[in-house]
């Protein structure tokens, strides 16, 4: 099984932005968890961050018949990007939304997630433990796709 992890934009300020929200790891921390987490589970993994919109489509389009699930953290585009959400539509492949803060507790415009709709299940406010439940649930959901 292969996973594909996308993490959006300003993900790569991890441990210097805003760590009363974010905590103080960073990105790199972020992805040795990950790598940790897949290697547990057995499964092959690639890691992506970007900070344009454009390039996180391109990236899920070419996701195409290489992965069998991703993880996304659209971040900002989140709560703006219909793109994001149609790219997933077009491939449909199972994508879990990961969010590190829980976006219903924070500010009003946080609240809608358009990613989110095309998604087999939304973790979120968990920090990077997010992260390891979203893997560990498409390895499971992998047995029956
Ligand atoms: C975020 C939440 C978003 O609202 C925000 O724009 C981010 C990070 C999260 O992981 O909690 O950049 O996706």
């Amino acid at each position: 099984m292969k996973l594909l992890v996308i993490n959006g934009p300003n993900l790569n300020m991890l441990g210097t932005r805003e760590p009363a929200i974010y905590g103080t790891q960073t990105y790199a921390d972020l992805e040795r968890y990950i790598q940790d987490c897949c290697a547990q589970a057995g499964t092959e993994v690639e890691l992506y961050q970007s900070n344009h919109e454009g390039d996180i489509v391109t990236k899920i389009q070419q996701a195409y018949g290489v992965f069998d699930g991703i993880i996304l953290n659209p971040a900002a585009y989140t709560h703006t990007s219909i793109a994001i959400l149609d790219a997933l539509k077009s491939v449909g492949i199972p994508t879990v939304e990961v969010h590190l803060s829980d976006i219903y507790q924070r500010e009003a415009f946080r609240h809608i997630s358009y990613a989110g709709q095309a998604c087999v299940k939304s973790i979120m406010g968990l920090g990077f433990e997010g992260y390891k439940q979203a893997v560990e649930f498409l390895v499971a959901l992998g047995c029956v796709w």
